[in-house]
């Protein structure tokens, strides 16, 4: 009988983590679409780093500069979800973070066709992961 119980349990809670948390927001949605885009590029970026591909740098670097244009300012209104007891600092963080991302991007295109020196490239993917994180740690909701 604890048997039946014990299995019971289990298939209502596997249904229950099955459940998606609560539906994702149109404003959710695009976030998310841009740190997917956001992910790829640095992806791209470390494995032209790797790889020693000039070409596969660029198009991270393309990746990334396509998200811009207020690539985060843009979700402020989701990103304030992230932080209801201080949604201005949560804006804050955005601006700051965009600033220095697209600081990077810029030093890093022009480290790859001037100096082709990759320790700088790398330095400059190391900086932007640090802002991608530095937000994580701050407004992300679920744990790593
Ligand atoms: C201003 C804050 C901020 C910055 C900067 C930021 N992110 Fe995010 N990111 C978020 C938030 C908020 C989420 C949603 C977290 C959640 O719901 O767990 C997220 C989620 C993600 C996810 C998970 C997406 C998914 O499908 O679940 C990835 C991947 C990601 N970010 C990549 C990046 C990368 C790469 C960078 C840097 C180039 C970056 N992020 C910079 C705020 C930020």
């Amino acid at each position: 009988m604890k048997k039946v119980f014990f299995s019971l349990g289990l298939v209502i809670s596997l249904s229950v983590a099955g459940q998606p948390h609560t539906p994702m927001t149109p404003e959710q949605k695009a976030l998310q679409k841009t740190m997917k885009t956001l992910a790829k590029g640095l992806t791209r970026i470390q494995y032209g780093i790797l790889y020693n591909d000039q070409d596969e740098l660029l198009a991270g670097v393309r990746m990334i500069k396509r998200t811009q244009d207020g690539f985060l300012t843009r979700h402020g209104e989701a990103l304030k979800e992230y932080m209801p007891e201080n949604p201005k600092f949560a804006v804050s963080l955005a601006k700051l973070s965009e600033k220095n991302i697209e600081r990077y991007i810029r030093m890093m295109r022009s480290d790859i066709f001037s100096k082709k020196d990759y320790s700088r490239i790398t330095a400059g993917y190391t900086h932007i992961m640090q802002e991608c994180v530095g937000c994580h740690r701050k407004l992300r909701k679920r744990k790593w």
